[in-house]
């Protein structure tokens, strides 16, 4: 078992360290993470784990839901993240469809997400559903991240994005799924938008880490998405969320600060051009 130190993390955090940061009480943080210019600063922070989330439909793509998002798509991302970010642990999500035919068919577009990406491991949504697909990922050596609670890739059957399990048969469904997971081989479980009480539940009852989004105070890691928590979408503003910039002003004024100077002929001045 390795021992984890801040000073250790800097080296690169691993598979290891998600059990280890949970016994030691060391909150592990988690950002998406889907290009090359973002994947290069977060390289040099000090985040633990990059997760290409297919959350990228919606924040790169503009779609409506995660359900257009193809393999392919995710590759793409998740390479140039790899190569922004050497150093940092990349999750990848395995998109709608690409796990729920068969497990034979979930092992291969896993096998190529890993392979082509470079990736270090998979996320999937759902608990029991999945609970073969995720052995059989396991054993093909390829670590799984689960994902309960608020499913995106499930809108359809939801029919919206809002809290789960706050009935008592959703939260016994959830915290048997989290328990499903864990015994399935999964090394860590994304729990998004559930109630704060049952995330601690959840956090208490299973031994690997938890990592939550809009789930509360008391999972073992924070995981958001870095557009929202950069402020990039000004008219995205959750509860869970916390902005931690205001990058949509912060962008829109030097635009519109170089375009009044594109008009002025202020820019290019002396200083931007060649003799
Ligand atoms: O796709 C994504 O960004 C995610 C996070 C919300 C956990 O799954």
């Amino acid at each position: 078992m390795s021992s984890v130190t801040n000073t250790d993390r800097k080296k690169g955090f691993t598979i290891n360290d998600f059990k280890a940061s949970k016994e030691k009480k060391i909150p592990i943080s988690m950002l998406t993470c889907y290009d090359f210019a973002f994947a290069k600063i977060l390289d040099n922070s000090d985040i633990d784990v990059l997760l290409v989330g297919d959350s990228l439909g919606n924040v790169i793509a503009g779609y409506s839901s995660t359900i257009p998002v193809t393999v392919d798509q995710m590759i793409y991302h998740a390479e140039i993240v790899r190569r922004g970010a050497p150093s940092k642990f990349v999750v990848i999500d395995m998109p709608f469809m690409s796990y729920h035919v068969s497990v034979e068919d979930s092992l291969r577009n896993a096998g190529r997400m890993i392979k082509e990406s470079g990736a270090n491991a998979v996320k999937l949504e759902g608990g029991r559903d999945f609970s073969a697909t995720v052995k059989a990922l396991v054993k093909a050596s390829i670590p799984v991240m689960g994902h309960l609670g608020l499913t995106p890739q499930s809108i359809h059957k939801l029919g919206g994005y809002s809290v789960q399990g706050r009935q008592e048969d959703q939260r016994k469904t959830i915290l048997e799924d989290a328990k499903i997971l864990e015994d399935s081989g999964a090394f860590s479980i994304v729990l998004e938008k559930v109630p704060e009480s049952l995330a601690k539940e959840i956090s208490e009852k299973v031994s690997v880490p938890t990592i939550g989004i809009g789930a509360g105070r008391y999972c073992d890691g924070q995981v958001l998405v870095l557009n929202d928590m950069l402020g990039l979408d000004e008219s995205f503003a959750p509860k869970f969320l916390k902005k931690y910039a205001s990058l949509y002003d912060i962008t829109k004024n030097a635009v519109n600060d170089y375009c009044g100077e594109v008009k002025g002929r202020v820019y290019p001045g002396a200083g931007n051009v060649y003799e």
